[in-house]
């Protein structure tokens, strides 16, 4: 069911001792009323995911992974899968981050295989896309991000949706300080809920959560949630931070 979410992406930051410190803040700082009916996740890097999950037991907050490998199990050297993290007690996966895409080569194919592994195997998925700068300038981002979806995501049953929230990252405001407007944030999003009509149908677009990505920081992040389409947000920088990622959380 659609609902707002707020995850951090802690990307490659924090060590076990680090992660444990930004956990138990997190948890000291959450006020439960305030997050009555919305998500609150992080995402650790795959060495803290256990002992996030048992740090986070008894509160809201869900632990996801950053990103798994299709296979099941085999001569994958540096890989995890599925079935690794659930057994941990993960429920939740990272899949398409444009870093993912830029700097190991994952493509809208190999998504489709990880898509299609995270479900059989009944983890929820994050899944990540976004257009270039270049794309933008050149005013092809509307059909970038519909052939993303398309090629990682729509050989998929509409039911399988319940399954996946969507992560609209444009790659040009990750990391760079430079957000995307909230108009252009909405106009993306609204675009994303048309496709997902014309290729299934309104009732599911109407349920699935559409995240923003990119330089979300608590001074922007209200009136980027304030959108009609937008969801919620997948938090990299200001999500290693407690006091910024409680900010963003009370935002939504
Ligand atoms: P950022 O990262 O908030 O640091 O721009 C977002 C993301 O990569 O998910």
């Amino acid at each position: 069911m659609r609902k707002n979410i707020v995850a951090g992406n802690w990307k490659m930051n924090k060590n076990l001792t680090e992660a444990k410190e930004l956990i138990k803040e997190i948890k000291k700082g959450l006020k439960k009323e305030k997050v009555k009916g919305k998500r609150v996740i992080i995402a650790p890097s795959f060495v803290n995911l256990n002992s996030a999950v048992k740090k986070t037991k008894k509160s809201v907050i869900e632990v996801a992974a950053q990103n798994m490998h299709e296979a099941k199990n085999g001569a994958f050297t540096g890989e995890v899968s599925a079935n690794m993290l659930t057994d941990l007690g993960v429920k939740t996966v990272i899949l398409g981050h444009s870093e993912r895409r830029s700097f190991f080569g994952e493509t809208n194919q190999m998504l489709a295989q990880k898509v299609d592994a995270a479900l059989a195997n009944n983890l929820e998925i994050i899944f990540c896309f976004g257009e270039q700068l270049e794309d933008r300038k050149g005013g092809k981002h509307f059909d970038v991000v519909e052939t993303q979806l398309k090629e990682s995501l729509f050989h998929l049953l509409k039911e399988n949706f319940t399954n996946i929230i969507l992560a609209y990252e444009p790659v040009w405001a990750i990391g760079t300080g430079e957000t995307a407007t909230p108009e252009q944030a909405q106009e993306m999003h609204a675009f994303i809920r048309e496709v997902l009509v014309k290729e299934y149908t309104k009732e599911m677009a109407e349920e699935v959560s559409i995240l923003y990505g990119g330089s979300v920081k608590p001074d922007n992040a209200k009136e980027i949630f304030s959108k009609q389409d937008v969801d919620g947000g997948l938090i990299g920088g200001a999500s290693l931070k407690s006091a910024d990622f409680l900010a963003i959380i009370d935002a939504i």
